[in-house]
């Protein structure tokens, strides 16, 4: 049995198979076929944080191929009414797939300990590796993997960590953009690029969002304030204030480049609405490309 905690986890091979069965299952669909892949498979959803994206895709995706969901929010008491030990192997018991979302990313390593079934996980502060599936899947429809570079303007988050790590797998060369205070650590950065076979090193950070965007094919950036840090909004939109993706930093861009966003995004912070609702912003596809890609990912763990 295998979990999806973080994408560091899995080989160059896994992540490009969970990819192409993302790929082939959304031509399927596309094309009016839905076969019961996942008949009489039950898909829970634990759920610490609000979401549309996650919990809406995954939702679907199971119920498109015969399955079903359950989500699961404050009601069942996870981390109040019984310790993890109790509940994980009690929950997962009645299930074949658990997606979990949740505020601290141990908590999540650690009920994969204990879990009797698949656990995903469907974002902590730490990683967001379902959002990186998807993004990839993207980029590849768009560009191709092989010649696409990717500048992230915004903080060292969940969302960029796991943009990392899945650029290193698939080689891919990744540029942060982030203040000073705001980045990852360079020893993180370093083991990242002692784990690629590239002679060169593919992921980077700067502090000049000009550096990173430069000839780039995507330019990415997410919230300058991730869910649990509201209280720290306007201390980081001063800092930020010349890290927003908008018109004259999309022009130093390759020609063509195009703009990806997680979302949800605030228009006027760290993305001008010009340049979101322009037609280099390909953010409904991605978000779209979460279906796929998560779909590929739940037909893959069915296998191991
Ligand atoms: N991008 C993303 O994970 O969106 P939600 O928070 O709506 O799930
Ligand atoms: N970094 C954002 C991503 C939301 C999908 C957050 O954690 O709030």
């Amino acid at each position: 049995m295998k979990h999806l905690i973080d994408l560091m986890e899995l080989t160059q091979a896994e992540i490009l198979e969970i990819l192409a069965l993302g790929k082939q299952l959304k031509s399927e669909v596309k094309a009016g076929r839905r076969d019961p892949i996942f008949a009489g498979r039950v898909l829970g959803l634990l759920f610490e944080k609000p979401s549309l994206r996650t919990r809406v895709s995954f939702e679907a995706l199971i119920s498109q191929h015969g399955g079903s969901s359950l989500y699961l929010g404050a009601d069942v008491g996870w981390q109040q009414r019984e310790p993890i030990r109790d509940f994980i192997p009690v929950l997962t018991s009645y299930l074949d797939f658990l997606v979990i979302r949740a505020k601290s990313h141990e908590v999540v390593a650690q009920a994969a300990e204990y879990s009797r079934c698949p656990v995903i996980n469907g974002l902590t502060d730490y990683s967001h590796p379902c959002q990186a599936l998807a993004d990839l899947m993207t980029i590849d429809e768009i560009h191709g993997l092989k010649n696409s570079r990717i500048a992230y303007v915004g903080d060292a988050n969940n969302v960029s960590r796991s943009l990392a790590m899945i650029c290193c797998r698939l080689n891919v060369p990744f540029t942060i953009a982030a203040p000073v205070g705001y980045q990852f650590a360079n020893e993180w950065i370093g083991e990242l690029n002692s784990a690629t076979t590239a002679r060169q090193p593919l992921i980077q950070q700067t502090d000049d969002p000009y550096v990173a965007v430069r000839g780039a094919n995507f330019v990415y950036t997410d919230v300058w304030a991730s869910m649990g840090q509201e209280a720290e909004h306007a201390k980081r939109a001063k800092d930020f204030a010349t890290f927003q993706v908008n018109e004259k930093l999309m022009a130093t861009a390759a020609p063509n480049a195009k703009f990806l966003h997680c979302l949800p995004a605030r228009r006027g912070e760290e993305v001008s609405a010009e340049v979101i609702d322009s037609d280099r912003s390909v953010i409904v596809v991605q978000a779209e490309n979460r279906l796929h890609a998560q779909k590929g990912l739940v037909a893959w763990l069915m296998t191991k």
